[in-house]
């Protein structure tokens, strides 16, 4: 397995969090963190394998910093990457948008050529509606601290152990 591109905002609580243990998981060596506010497309490009964490802000929107980089990542050619997201979100408070920005940044890297990984099942979340939702599935890993924060560690756990036989 190529080494991984982990891209998150080091300035978050919960998606930092989130991205440590997914770090952990994967072990020492694997995983390469980078700072999501200071992101270039040099950055981007020079990782085959990539996890990005994009939690759901602003009713159904992109946080700031993935939304300053997405004009950057619309011209981008991102045939042969392999790309894995994970975002937080809140199924009580948002059921209408629940995980909108893993379904928005898809769409993105989808049309520039990327293929997406990680998809896991809806099962065991409730909510209204989604732009995350393909079928039965979340076009990633969903997580939701703030009403089911028991089960972040072992759905990253499980998430982890997918990756390992869905990366090359
Ligand atoms: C102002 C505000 C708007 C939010 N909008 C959404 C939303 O539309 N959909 C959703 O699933 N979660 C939404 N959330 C919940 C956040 O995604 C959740 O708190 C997440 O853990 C934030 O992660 P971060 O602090 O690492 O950025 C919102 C939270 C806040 C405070």
């Amino acid at each position: 397995m190529k080494k991984i591109g982990l891209i998150y905002s080091f300035n978050t609580n919960k998606t930092s969090l989130a991205a440590r243990k997914i770090a952990e998981d994967f072990g020492e060596g694997q995983v390469d963190n980078v700072n999501a506010e200071t992101i270039t497309e040099k950055e981007f490009l020079s990782f085959d394998n990539l996890i990005l964490g994009v939690p759901t802000w602003f009713d159904g929107e992109l946080p700031n910093y993935w939304d300053e980089f997405a004009p950057a990542l619309e011209d981008l050619d991102l045939k042969g990457k392999t790309i894995a997201i994970f975002g937080n979100g809140n199924q009580k408070g948002y059921p209408e948008n629940f995980l909108d920005a893993v379904g928005i940044m898809t769409d993105l890297l989808e049309s520039r050529g990327a293929q997406l990984i990680g998809f896991t099942p809806v099962k065991g979340f409730t909510f209204e509606s989604s732009k995350a939702v393909r079928g039965e599935q979340f076009v990633g890993l969903g997580l939701d601290f703030e009403n089911q924060g028991n089960q972040v560690n072992s759905r990253i756990k499980k998430w982890v152990e997918q990756l390992r036989g869905e990366f090359k």
